[in-house]
């Protein structure tokens, strides 16, 4: 079955932010809640949920266009638009007999053989389907989605006993491929496994906190960073989550674990939390929580445990410990501390295997994907030593799960003969099995070693005479090194590969040029240096827009500056949807000057979605240059040409590489390379044009003195310095404009300070 088309029931947090993410994917969707009493507007509640996410940031819909694939309505009216879904979502309140009087309508309408699911956080599948027909329970799942849908990669999948493979099969593909989510297995029990293991941990947290009388900032300096859980550690987490949630994942858990689990003993009711409830001090949805933003004061402040009293915020007094072994080391309540909690919790998700979770690696992916944590609990008892930890746990009169105690003196993750490989229950070596269509570089990394590599960049087989070049500096910010291995690189596909792919695993693609470099040939007076290095640049991609063979990039996170600038010189892109693609360089006083400028003109130029003549392209490509407009997603990044229509998008994270291989291949198969094409620009009448609007931003106080400055040079490059109209400008012309205007911007005081602030602080100066 493929899924053509969703229904989702319930307007909510979780239920609308499904709806969008599966609007997102380009599926249709209808989405359905209550008739509110006494309105007269019988679908005003699922309408309001879309309007409100079309105002939501972090925005739910990757474009505002996507919400169009949106149908609202409600369930007393509108049931039987559900009737052609081949996935029907159930997203509504937490209760039992209220979900299941809507199963029961929906099995009315619905076609048969088409998926249901429910997205419940603690109801097992086998209640929710007590009393329904076998035709029903055959196509009935728990799609298990984290808060919000659109970022929270995770997605938990639990099968009964009766159901149907193939639905299952056909739900976690479409999952997979078109939402973009990791799924994993799961067991039918209590919390499925993120839950369980992540509400397990916030409790021993919170308990053992208050045991030891620490103060919320210490416990947050433990367990947090150094095991690579976010700084929110705990008590942030609660604060960004809602304490409130607390006691009825809580109560649930109570209620449907078995009674020797070693949750019951860390549940305890907290006097503070309930009057903190109470009074709606619930986190960052509330009137504060655990820390709280003093508006009178102007400071942060935290709760004292003890007292429930806030009180001005302070650092912890322990040195900041650098791993998990580190933390354990810390001096006395400290270390006992995080010991407690880590040794704790490692043991308890230990102890869910195979109850909750068929592998450790389901574990790890789902605390990762869906706690984002940076290791999952057995990649941090790889950090420890299996044998080590285990022997603590004896040490500490704690129970040593049979899997820690089958794993001896052996790590629970191995690499063997290139293959990633994990300890199963038997206490034996099975590799980890990724879906078809997920490459990772990663993965090649292991098995390989690099083609050609340099302090900065590597370039790697990836089978198929492709070959991959991967950023390796910081942050993958693009500088001398880069540029070398990419002129290296052109003549050896040539000779001996098809195509060439541009691709890293970092959190961001690139954050754009190495701006550290070009400030120290400025204090050093380096001109000659620095000209030759922006025109080397500019060849550099000239080179692979014109290299005889294809370019595909394939970005994730943030494509900046530079960054954005090698896309745009590919043959082609594909994106993964969560791209950031912009030319930022004016937020430091500079301009795009690797062709970034000439690329983006000759797009909104030949794209046809402009009136004619050579005055609307400069004027498009001024206002979003001169702004530093970034894109928050691929589908974006579409609208505003960074991406052109033969581009792909890939959903999934881990399918990128794959996907870009295959379009790269594709392309191969008939490859020309492009001819270049001349622009006809406005020349100074058009500059005057832009530089009048300018000005005008400069007057409201929205520009300030030296964005005028930068603005003004920006508007001599885009409209072709002393161009006549009669003449077309050359490609070439265009670079040469370039270099200059960003070699004599970086002769101003204004963009150098510019560039030391963003640098020092990773924040804009505004002058
Ligand atoms: P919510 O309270 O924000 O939304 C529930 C929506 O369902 C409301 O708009 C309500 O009007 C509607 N509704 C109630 N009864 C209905 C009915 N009979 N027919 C149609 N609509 C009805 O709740 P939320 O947080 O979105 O949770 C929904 C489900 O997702 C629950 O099962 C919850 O356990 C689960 N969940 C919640 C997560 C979260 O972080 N909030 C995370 C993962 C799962």
């Amino acid at each position: 079955m493929r899924i053509k088309k969703v229904g989702v029931i319930g307007a909510g947090v979780m239920g609308a932010g499904i709806a969008a993410q599966v609007a997102n994917a380009g599926v249709p969707v209808v989405l359905l809640d209550i008739v509110p009493p006494g309105s007269n507007d019988r679908s005003a509640v699922a309408e309001g949920a879309v309007a409100k996410m079309l105002k939501t940031e972090p925005a739910p819909f990757m474009s505002a266009r996507t919400a169009k694939l949106v149908a609202t309505g409600n369930v007393e009216d509108d049931l039987g638009k559900l009737a052609d879904c081949d996935w029907i979502v159930e997203v509504i309140v937490e209760w039992l007999d209220v979900k299941q009087a809507l199963y029961r309508k929906l099995d009315a309408i619905r076609r048969p053989g088409s998926a249901i699911s429910s997205n419940t956080s603690t109801i097992p599948l086998r209640d929710l389907t007590e009393g329904m027909p076998d035709s029903f329970k055959r196509d009935f799942i728990v799609t298990h989605f984290f808060n919000p849908p659109r970022y929270m990669r995770l997605l938990e999948v639990v099968s009964g006993p009766h159901t149907d493979p193939a639905t299952a099969d056909a739900v976690a593909q479409f999952a997979d491929v078109a939402m973009g989510k990791t799924v994993v297995h799961c067991n039918d029990s209590p919390g499925f496994i993120a839950n369980r293991v992540g509400n397990y941990w916030l409790q021993v947290a919170v308990v053992e906190a208050l045991d030891a009388g620490l103060t919320v900032e210490e416990v947050d300096a433990i367990i947090g960073r150094p095991i690579g859980i976010p700084k929110t550690g705990v008590f942030g987490l609660l604060d960004l989550v809602g304490l409130d949630l607390m006691p009825h994942v809580n109560a649930s858990l109570a209620r449907t674990l078995p009674p020797g689990d070693a949750f019951h003993a860390a549940n305890r009711d907290v006097p503070l939390f309930a009057r903190m409830i109470a009074e709606g001090l619930i986190g960052r949805k509330g009137r504060g929580g655990f820390y709280k933003f003093d508006r009178r004061t102007r400071k942060k402040e935290a709760i004292d445990l003890a007292t429930g009293q806030y009180r001005a915020e302070r650092k912890p007094g322990f040195p900041e410990a650098r791993d998990v072994k580190g933390l354990l080391a810390l001096p006395g309540k400290y270390g006992e501390y995080a010991w407690r909690v880590i040794g704790q919790t490692l043991a308890y998700a230990a102890s869910i295997v195979p109850e909750a979770a068929d592998t450790i690696v389901a574990v790890d992916a789902a605390m990762r994907l869906g706690y984002n944590w940076r290791w999952g609990p057995f990649e941090l008892i790889d950090k420890l030593g299996a044998k080590a930890f285990a022997g603590q746990l004896t040490a500490h009169g704690m129970v040593v799960p049979p899997l820690l105690a089958a794993a001896g003196d052996r790590p629970l993750y191995r690499v063997e003969a290139g293959r990633r490989q994990f300890m199963g229950l038997d206490g034996g070596y099975h590799d980890v099995v990724l879906a078809p269509g997920v490459l990772l570089l990663d993965d090649i990394k292991l098995l390989s070693k690099p083609v050609l590599k340099n302090a900065s960049a590597a370039l790697w087989d990836i089978g198929d005479d492709v070959v991959c070049l991967e950023f390796t500096s910081k942050s993958n910010s693009l500088d001398d090194q880069i540029m070398a291995l990419l002129n290296q690189a052109i003549p050896l596909v040539q000779e001996r590969y098809k195509a060439l792919v541009v691709y890293n695993e970092g959190a961001n693609f690139s954050v754009g040029a190495n701006f550290g470099l070009a400030l120290f040939a400025v204090n050093i007076a380096a001109w000659g240096e620095l000209e030759k290095s922006v025109a080397a640049g500019q060849q550099t991609y000239l080179a692979l827009k014109y290299a005889p063979f294809p370019v595909v990039s394939a970005p994730a996170g943030m494509a900046l500056g530079g960054g954005c600038e090698i896309l745009l010189h590919s043959d082609a892109v594909q994106a993964h949807a969560e791209s950031y693609i912009g030319l930022v360089e004016c937020g430091v006083g500079l301009l795009p000057g690797w062709g970034g400028c000439k690329e983006m003109l000759t797009r909104w130029t030949v794209a046809g979605k402009l009136p004619r003549g050579p005055m609307p392209a400069p004027a498009k490509v001024f206002k979003m240059v001169s702004t530093a407009s970034t894109s928050k997603s691929a589908a974006e990044a579409r609208e505003m040409l960074f991406l052109r229509d033969g581009d792909g998008i890939t959903m999934n994270r881990d399918r990128l590489l794959a996907d870009a291989k295959a379009k790269a291949l594709k392309l191969a198969e008939s490859y020309v390379p492009p001819t270049p094409v001349d622009i006809q620009l406005p020349g100074p009448s058009g500059k005057l044009a832009l530089r009048m609007a300018a000005e005008a931003f400069h007057k409201r106080g929205i520009a300030t003195a030296h964005d005028l400055v930068v603005s003004t040079q920006l508007a001599e490059v885009l409209t072709g310095g002393t161009a006549d109209l009669m003449d077309m400008v050359t490609e070439q012309q265009m670079l040469d404009l370039e270099r200059a205007g960003f070699l004599k911007l970086l002769k101003t005081s204004a963009t150098l300070a510019r560039i030391e602030h963003t640098l020092e602080t990773g924040k804009p100066l505004r002058n």
